[in-house]
């Protein structure tokens, strides 16, 4: 067990690189095993405890993979094993991307139900209605999803809500389905739009990714491809955060401005300085800033990936906040965290309601979540003395190295072990 240690007051300055999106790799590596035909090297792979569990779990698949830093080669053409039923499998959330991936290719699959960070209740209808949709039958028997199909028929399918999960996994299966699928009210995330790109690089047929409609016309079979995963929008708008919370100015780069423009207007309402680059955004800001209303909703809105990190900089802001968490329930777990920082937040239902405090002290803390994770650190690198975090294998499951990239803007910070 490891702890973060962290000494606040230091404005962080410099430059710093983005990963890879966490969210568009989880789902890219499963995809990846239904090439037929050839292999997939697939580069700007984040070093992340989640592609960790991904590469053990397409392992015992039966895939042959090779790491070689940020680049990940998979051979799928022997899979010899439909079953993923593996404690990595019910560590994490994205291990259901196999149910789609594994119908779509082999029309059979036996996957364990998922886990994930505890943000709320999290069903799986929305997957399992796509997948019957297109002529499959899902049976859940002893914690697992059982699919089987005899052909996979492309058709229309409405979803209730704007689900990420749901949108790819469906639009997985529907690859190698018989005629079209239309996938409409879909998520619209930049991490859909990779995975299609990802797809079409191995031979799919997937159009109007980024929008709410997306139509696939069915392929025989994928081959191998190469490919390069999109920056991660969300350790961005977590080192933007940083850089205002601390008032300093830090240069985010290999990032797609675009994708961050929820976060950028926020900040500069706020009060903090955004500059758009090509491929960099770049944060200044004196720390002073005022405070300002959060709703989070699916892309193009403001992320619930990023209201964590967020509600700690609104802790520090002048005046009162209001955030709204409209996709997860429990998703103000940091809260209670922040709390024994010194932060004025009282928490009613899906809203927090924020008073900016004069400070924060630095506390013994715990990550409760990956997101909530780096909310603490952000709040010990603006609190005054020491902050230890607790917990670390949630934050390590989603962010590479985190630890180092801060030290480079010239965060106090290390790690340690717990029982020191
Ligand atoms: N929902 C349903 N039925 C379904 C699927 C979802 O009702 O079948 C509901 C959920 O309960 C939730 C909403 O729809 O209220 C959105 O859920 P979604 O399916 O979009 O979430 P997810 O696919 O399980 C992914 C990310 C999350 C991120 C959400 C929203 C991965 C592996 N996870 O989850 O990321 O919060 O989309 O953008 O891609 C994180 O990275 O910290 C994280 C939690």
């Amino acid at each position: 067990m490891e702890k973060l240690i962290v000494y606040g007051g230091n404005r962080l300055f410099g430059d710093i690189d983005i990963s890879g999106a966490k969210n568009a790799a989880v789902a890219i590596i499963p995809a990846a095993l239904m090439a037929s035909d050839g292999t997939c090297i697939i580069d700007n792979i984040p070093d992340i405890e989640d592609v960790h569990c991904l590469e053990r779990i397409i392992e015992s698949l039966g895939c042959k993979i090779k790491v070689n830093t940020n680049s990940l080669t998979i051979d799928s053409s022997n899979i010899t094993n439909l079953d993923a039923c593996t404690e990595d499998v019910r560590r994490m959330r994205a291990s259901y991307y196999f149910i789609g991936a594994l119908l779509g290719r082999f029309k059979e699959a036996r996957v364990e139900l998922p886990g994930g960070c505890p943000i709320g209740v999290r069903p799986i209808d929305q997957h399992i209605k796509g997948f019957e949709a297109l002529g499959a039958t899902v049976k859940i028997e002893h914690g697992a999803v059982n699919v089987k199909a005899d052909r996979l028929i492309g058709t229309n399918i409405f979803f209730d809500v704007v689900s990420v999960g749901a949108t790819i996994n469906v639009m997985l299966a529907a690859t190698l389905a018989e005629g079209v699928t239309t996938l409409e009210n879909a998520a619209r995330e930049p991490h859909i739009v990779d995975v299609a790109n990802f797809l079409n690089s191995m031979g799919a047929n997937v159009k109007g990714a980024g929008t709410d409609i997306i139509r696939i016309t069915g392929v025989e079979k994928l081959c191998g491809c190469n490919y390069s995963v999109i920056p991660d929008q969300i350790e961005a708008g977590t080192f933007m955060i940083a850089a205002a919370a601390t008032g300093g100015e830090v240069t985010i780069k290999n990032v797609i401005p675009k994708h961050l423009e929820s976060i950028s207007a926020k900040l500069i309402e706020m009060g903090a300085e955004v500059i758009e680059q090509d491929d960099s955004v770049t944060v200044k800001s004196t720390g002073k800033l005022k405070s300002v209303n959060i709703k989070t909703a699916p892309y193009p809105g403001f992320p619930t990936d990023v209201q964590q990190p967020m509600s700690t900089l609104l802790c520090a802001a002048e005046g009162r906040s209001i955030v709204n968490e409209s996709i997860w329930e429990s998703r103000f777990k940091h809260v209670d965290e922040l709390k024994k920082m010194g932060a004025n937040v009282k928490v009613e239902g899906r809203t927090a309601i924020i008073d900016g405090a004069e400070k924060l002290t630095g506390a013994i803390v715990k990550a409760t979540d990956l997101r909530a994770g780096a909310a603490m650190v952000i709040a010990g690198l603006i609190a005054e003395g020491k902050t230890e975090i607790h917990s670390l294998d949630h934050i390590d499951r989603g962010y590479p190295n985190i630890e180092v990239k801060f030290q480079r803007l010239g965060a106090k910070i290390h790690r340690e072990s717990a029982e020191e």
